[in-house]
């Protein structure tokens, strides 16, 4: 401790820690222009230092949902990141599968896997620069929380999306709350423009992590648009 105390470098290194990629700071972020920042920096270990360390299970979650609703290619992984979701879904055999998510570092490790056919950086904030009615299926996996994508993002997906396309969103179950997701689906149902929604809660890690957010849930939202 007294060495912390005599080193302004090591006080100053923990006083800033939170800056450093990890699940709280993401959760933090409040801006596109942030999430760009944050992921170009945890790219490189997003796989092995996050997704493994914390027994990252959504993606999975996700995928499997997506294929037992029915879903098929092509499909678009939405928030891809570095393929994590888009890894299981081919595993599972559903392709062509397309991933857009605003950091190109983090679609940069997507594309090395050879998973993808395409690779779209694109704001969803913005819309998604690709035609309409161009996906079978919709997945996205850890993009719909605190800090990253809301509701309104919605009739971007839905715009891209044939009629019949199967969608399959995880949404933190808080963020979901927060957001107001619910009043978002319900306006989508009486609008006609979505059909067959369910919610099914899951929880994001598996029993190996330890972090203070181990035991959080999310909703995996099943629907297909009309
Ligand atoms: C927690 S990661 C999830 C990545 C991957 N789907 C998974 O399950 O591991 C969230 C991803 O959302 C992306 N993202 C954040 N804000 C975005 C935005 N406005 N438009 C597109 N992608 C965004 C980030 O770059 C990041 O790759």
């Amino acid at each position: 401790m007294a060495a912390l105390d005599s080193n302004p470098r090591l006080r100053l290194h923990d006083v800033m820690s939170d800056d450093k990629p990890s699940l709280h700071a993401a959760y933090a972020l409040k801006t596109p222009a942030d999430n760009k920042r944050l992921y170009a920096e945890w790219a490189g270990d997003y796989d092995r230092g996050f997704a493994a360390r914390e027994d990252y299970q959504l993606h999975i979650h996700t995928a499997r949902a997506f294929v037992g609703a029915g879903g098929q290619g092509p499909v678009l992984d939405v928030g891809a990141g570095t393929g994590l979701c888009g890894a299981v879904l081919a595993d599972l055999g559903v392709g062509p599968i397309d991933a857009t998510d605003i950091s190109a570092e983090m679609l940069d490790k997507a594309m090395r896997k050879d998973i993808y056919r395409d690779a779209i950086e694109a704001d969803l904030n913005e819309g998604i620069p690709v035609p309409r009615d161009s996906y079978s299926g919709i997945v996205s996996s850890g993009t719909f929380t605190h800090g990253h994508l809301g509701p309104e993002v919605l009739p971007a997906l839905l715009r891209v999306a044939r009629p019949g396309a199967q969608f399959a969103l995880s949404i933190n179950a808080k963020h979901f709350e927060a957001l107001g997701f619910a009043t978002a689906f319900d306006n989508l149902q009486a609008e006609s423009r979505i059909e067959h929604l369910t919610l099914a809660p899951v929880r994001i890690y598996g029993d190996l992590a330890a972090g203070p957010n181990k035991d959080d849930t999310a909703l995996i939202a099943l629907f297909e648009k009309t």
